[in-house]
C-alpha cells in the first residue's frame, strides 16, 4: 500500500503549448507556487491477481477518458520498473475537478510518487518530477514544494520543475464558478497551437517573461513578480481567445476581479491577479498579505467563495490518508 499527497499550483508565468505531445514537452518553461490548499491523496496497491487496473475516483469507478488517462500513466511506471501487474488506484480530490484549479496538477503529482512507491522504484525529486509531467505538464511543478520552475528542456531527461528561491508569496483564490470547464486545457493548447494567430508570440513572450520572473525572483521584488504575473495571464488568455473556434475561459466576474487587484494597488495593497483555464481568479501578494487582501476582496464576492493560500509542500509519501 502506498499513499501519497499532493496540492495544486498556480504559474506565475504560464505552460500553455507543448513542442511534443508524446513525451509532454513544453513549448517554454514556466514557473509557479505550489499551494497548501486542496490537497489530492492518492492510494496505489499493486495487486497481480487483477485483470487490468482498478481506479477509483472521488469514490465512484472511473471510466471513460479519466480511467484511460490514470492507466497509461500506469504503464509508463510498469515500464520503468518491469513490472506487468495491475494496480488498484483510489484518488480523492479535494479541489473541484476540472474548474481551472489545477486538480490534474496535485492528482498526477500524487499518483507519480505514490505509483513510483508501489511499484518499487526509488525515484529521485527530478525523476519524480519527469514522470508526473508525463500524466499532466503542470503535475511536474506540484512535485516541489513552494516556488517551483519547470525547465522546458529538450528532452525527456531535461525538462523538470526544481525549487527556486525567492520571496514568501501567497494566494488568495475567488472561485468565480466551480463547474467543470467546457473545453480542456489539454484540447485547448493545441487548438491555440493549431489556429491561433497569437500563439507564436505568445510563446516568444512566455519565454521572455521567464527570463524577467527569474530575475525579479532573485531581487525578492514582488511587485515585478506580481506586474509579470499579471500580464503574462493576460497575454495566455488573448492567444487562447484567438483561436478558432474561440475560447474564452474568462467570465464577466473574471475581469471585473482584475479591475478589483488594479483598485487594490491603487489603495497601496501589493495584490496581483492570475487565472488559468477557467474563471476562477488567483491573487498573488506577500504571503503576510493575504489576509488583508481576502478581505479586501469581500466587497466584490462573497466571502465564502475566497480560499486563502500560503506555500504548500511537494507531493509526498504518508502513512494513511489524510
Ligand atoms: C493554464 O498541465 O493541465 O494551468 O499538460 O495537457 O495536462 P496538460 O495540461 P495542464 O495545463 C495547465 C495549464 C495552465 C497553466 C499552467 O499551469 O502553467
Amino acid at each position: 500500500m502506498s499513499i501519497a499527497v499532493a496540492h495544486p499550483n498556480i504559474a506565475l508565468v504560464k505552460y500553455w503549448g507543448k513542442r511534443d505531445d508524446a513525451l509532454m514537452l513544453p513549448a517554454t518553461g514556466s514557473l509557479s507556487l505550489t499551494l497548501d490548499i486542496f490537497p489530492t491523496t492518492t492510494r496505489v496497491d499493486v495487486d497481480p491477481t487483477a485483470e487490468g487496473d482498478v481506479i477509483t475516483f472521488d469514490g465512484e469507478p472511473a471510466t471513460g477518458p479519466v480511467a484511460q488517462r490514470i492507466t497509461a500513466f500506469l504503464e509508463l511506471v510498469r515500464a520503468l520498473s518491469g513490472s506487468t501487474a495491475s494496480a488498484r488506484v483510489d484518488t480523492r480530490n479535494s479541489v473541484p475537478t476540472g474548474a481551472g484549479l489545477a486538480s490534474s496538477a496535485s492528482g498526477f503529482a500524487a499518483l507519480a510518487v505514490a505509483a513510483a512507491d508501489a511499484y518499487g522504484l526509488d525515484l529521485d525529486q527530478r525523476a519524480l518530477s519527469r514522470l508526473a509531467r508525463r500524466g499532466s505538464g503542470s503535475a511536474c511543478r506540484s512535485i516541489i514544494g513552494g516556488t517551483a520552475i519547470w525547465h522546458a528542456g529538450t528532452d525527456d531527461a531535461t525538462s523538470f520543475a526544481e525549487p527556486i528561491d525567492g520571496p514568501e508569496l501567497g494566494m488568495v483564490i475567488a472561485v468565480v464558478d466551480d463547474r467543470a470547464k467546457a473545453v480542456s486545457s489539454r484540447e485547448a493548447m493545441r487548438r491555440t497551437r493549431d489556429t491561433s494567430p497569437y500563439a507564436e508570440a505568445w510563446e516568444q513572450a512566455a519565454g521572455a517573461d521567464l527570463v524577467a520572473m527569474q530575475e525579479a525572483f532573485a531581487r525578492r521584488d514582488i511587485p515585478a513578480i506580481g506586474e509579470l504575473t499579471e500580464s503574462n495571464a493576460l497575454r495566455m488568455h488573448a492567444a487562447i481567445m484567438a483561436a478558432r473556434p474561440p475560447i474564452r475561459y474568462l467570465a464577466p466576474q473574471s475581469i471585473a476581479l482584475f479591475d478589483a487587484a488594479d483598485r487594490m494597488r491603487a489603495h497601496g495593497l501589493q495584490a496581483y491577479a492570475t487565472a488559468d483555464a477557467g474563471p476562477n481568479v488567483a491573487f498573488l501578494c506577500a504571503a503576510d498579505d493575504v489576509d488583508i487582501v481576502r478581505d479586501a476582496l469581500t466587497t466584490d464576492i462573497p466571502a465564502g467563495r475566497l480560499i486563502a493560500a500560503h506555500a504548500g509542500a511537494g507531493a509526498r509519501l504518508v502513512e494513511a490518508p489524510a
